[in-house]
């Protein structure tokens, strides 16, 4: 069995107050997966609230507890160059100064970070050229089975007031396309909509969003999550076939406080 640990939306600020908040949060969710013994952590974006400097100071502090590796791809929040600066000695981060893609190996599984942050937006980015990025990734790791994530969902959330968050919804569609040509990928995770999202797919391929990890802008029915530490817990056999997606929820007091 393989274990993969999704958290996201942790919206690290450096503001008094909200600090504290997101840090706890964050330090909670951080001591739920070690507790969960994963092979990787996925955060899907929105690490820093504002992408400044000292956010992935704080961000990266606490996710250096983590016992297991860990990735981040950028959200729209987040600063790609601050990005890369703060964890430029990770084997994930290149040195480049556009999207922030790349292929990570966890045992038989191959993970695909693929960058949907959008210029002078909030809202997700896969145009031409992206997709072939993403088909050019999907190319390499094809004799493997493949966890893609994202921070965009590339799919129509009608619960939600603007359920397209992609820029152009061409773009959302042209992901799902590329993804129907790749039936190695075992599934899609997803953040941004600050919601527990499931029963969506991309393309053939089973995709969710994790409800955020500030609690404080968790949204819908994810409000009553209150400031539990909640993250998504993903199963993968021997083989890396998808298993089982479950969120794991521990409410604070619950937890040892550290
Ligand atoms: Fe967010």
């Amino acid at each position: 069995m393989l274990r993969i640990v999704q958290l996201s939306d942790t919206h690290v600020p450096d503001v008094p107050g909200k600090r504290e908040l997101r840090l706890r949060a964050l330090a909670h969710a951080v001591d739920l997966a070690n507790s969960l013994s994963p092979a990787l952590v996925i955060h899907t974006g929105d690490a820093a609230d504002t992408g400044q400097e000292s956010e992935y100071a704080l961000v990266r502090a606490e996710m250096d507890k983590l016992n297991a590796p860990y990735v981040i791809t950028p959200g729209n929040r987040d600063s790609r160059p601050r990005m890369r600066q703060a964890f430029s000695d990770l084997p994930w981060v290149d040195e480049g100064e556009g999207p922030l893609d790349y292929v990570v190996d966890a045992g038989p599984l191959s993970v695909i970070g693929f960058d949907s942050k959008g210029h002078k937006t909030n809202k997700g980015w896969a145009d031409e050229a992206r997709r072939e990025d993403l088909r050019a990734m999907l190319e390499r790791t094809k004799d493997r089975p493949v966890l893609l994530m994202m921070h965009h969902p590339p799919y129509e959330i009608p619960e939600i007031p603007d359920p397209r968050q992609y820029v152009d919804w061409s773009h959302a569609e042209g992901i799902c396309d590329v993804v129907n040509d790749y039936p190695n990928v075992q599934a899609v995770a997803c953040g941004h909509v600050h919601r527990h999202i499931t029963g969506f797919t991309v393309g053939h391929a089973p995709s969710f969003v994790l409800p955020c990890n500030a609690p404080d802008l968790r949204k819908g029915p994810a409000k009553e999550l209150g400031d539990a530490a909640a993250v998504m817990c993903i199963d993968f056999d021997d083989e890396g076939r998808l298993a089982d997606i479950r969120l794991e929820v521990v409410p604070v007091s619950a937890q040892a406080t550290s």
